[in-house]
């Protein structure tokens, strides 16, 4: 059965080049609600961690380093179908590929540096969100 949370990063790309406000505006008037937020730097351990699944693959090394050169923007979303849906508002995960007015495609520049994070599953998204945010920090 579907749940009705997510859970996202605003990547250090995105907070460097200072579109929080713009991309939380985004998230919010496609009628997500935040019940959990913070600006956090992730420690190399942390990304290694959080991106396990990716271990094997070749730009793990670069995706870790990338995750932790700045802080992020942590957050638990709430929506109807709230997966689903919000890896649609993001879009592809190459932002060459991604659909006009994605939140990847106005503010992703590549690949590598794709500007957010949406869970990818109900499981993962449980599994993400209590890796950032202990029972006391969620609303
Ligand atoms: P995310 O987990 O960050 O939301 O991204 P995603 O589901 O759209 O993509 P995923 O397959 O989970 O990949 C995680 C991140 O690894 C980087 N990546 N680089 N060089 C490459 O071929 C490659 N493939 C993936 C991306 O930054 C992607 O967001
Ligand atoms: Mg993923």
């Amino acid at each position: 059965m579907a749940t009705n949370r997510t859970f996202t990063m605003l990547k250090p790309d995105a907070v460097e080049k200072g579109h929080i406000g713009a991309i939380l505006e985004k998230i919010s008037a496609s009628g997500f609600k935040i019940v959990a937020m913070k600006l956090i730097r992730m420690t190399k351990a942390d990304a290694q961690t959080f991106y396990g699944i990716h271990k094997e693959r070749p730009f793990f090394g670069e995706l870790v380093e990338y995750m932790t050169r700045g802080p992020i923007v942590a957050a638990i979303l709430e929506k109807d179908n709230a997966v689903e849906d919000f890896r649609t508002l993001i879009g592809a995960t190459n932002p060459a590929d991604a659909a006009e007015g994605t939140i990847r495609k106005m503010y992703a520049a590549s690949l590598g540096e794709n500007a957010i994070h949406g869970s990818d599953s109900d499981d993962n998204a449980a599994i993400e969100g209590a890796f950032h945010f202990s029972g006391r920090e969620m609303f």
